[in-house]
């Protein structure tokens, strides 16, 4: 099965030139993808619709064998909060909340994920701890206020966030930019280690070409992106 499936897609920011022209493009399931570009080439505008927060003006854009495309803003919204863990480059956590209650942000909008913890019998709270655990943060930590944290912390929380309940889809967006090389390679090895546990397939955005060997499929989007090509 394609996880995604992309055929004669066309995406333009109002009033411009388009900014992404692609004729196709497949991920399997359980793949894990590296998508590279230079700054503006439109990778962001990429996940944006592979998120549902955008959609194309034309062509088909497929999850999972569901028309992702056809479905409503309201749809889409609810295929995303069950289906689909989205880290951000600046992390997006609540500042006053702790790790964990961050953490169990994205199963508080989502029966679908509190569903899948339940049937490994567990609750939502203990697999979190676990996942911050196992990413690197002590008891104490797992306490504090978001913005009590350094910045790797943060971005292993957004890792847990992303991943708790058990998402078809991981997006990243170039979320390791504000790591050294060391913090970087540890962090990218824990989140697919958690990722293949529950066939999660992954999409990661980067600029940094050191990271290709951890993935399945490398994409250059200007290879992909016709757009890219012309201008
Ligand atoms: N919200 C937006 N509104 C209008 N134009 C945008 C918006 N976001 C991105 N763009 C434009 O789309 C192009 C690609 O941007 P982006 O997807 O952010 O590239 P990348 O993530 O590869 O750096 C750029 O020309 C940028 O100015
Ligand atoms: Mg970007």
């Amino acid at each position: 099965m394609h996880a995604v499936s992309i055929e004669n897609l066309l995406f333009s920011w109002a009033g411009q030139r388009p900014t992404l022209d692609i004729p196709g493009w497949q991920i399997k399931q359980g793949e894990t993808v590296l998508l590279r570009g230079p700054s503006g080439s439109g990778k962001s505008t990429l996940l944006s619709l592979l998120a549902g927060i955008n959609t194309p003006q034309s062509g088909s854009l497929n999850l999972f064998e569901t028309a992702f495309s056809n479905l409503s803003g309201r749809q889409r919204d609810r295929y995303r909060a069950d289906n689909i863990g989205y880290i951000f480059q600046q992390f997006n956590l609540l500042p006053y909340l702790s790790a964990l209650d961050n953490a169990l942000l994205a199963c508080q909008f989502s029966k679908k994920r509190r569903q899948r913890i339940a049937e490994q019998g567990s609750s939502a709270e203990a697999t979190a701890t676990e996942m911050l655990q196992r990413l690197g943060l002590n008891s104490t930590q797992i306490e504090q206020p978001a913005h009590t944290l350094s910045v790797g912390q943060q971005q292993r929380v957004a890792a847990a966030r992303a991943l708790l309940g058990a998402p078809k889809l991981l997006i990243a967006d170039e979320p390791t930019s504000a790591l050294d090389a060391e913090h970087r390679d540890t962090f990218i090895q824990l989140l697919l280690e958690l990722s293949s546990q529950n066939n999660t397939t992954v999409i990661f955005v980067t600029h940094d070409a050191a990271l290709s060997s951890y993935f399945d499929q490398h994409v250059e989007l200007n290879t992909l992106n016709q757009a890219g090509a012309q201008s």
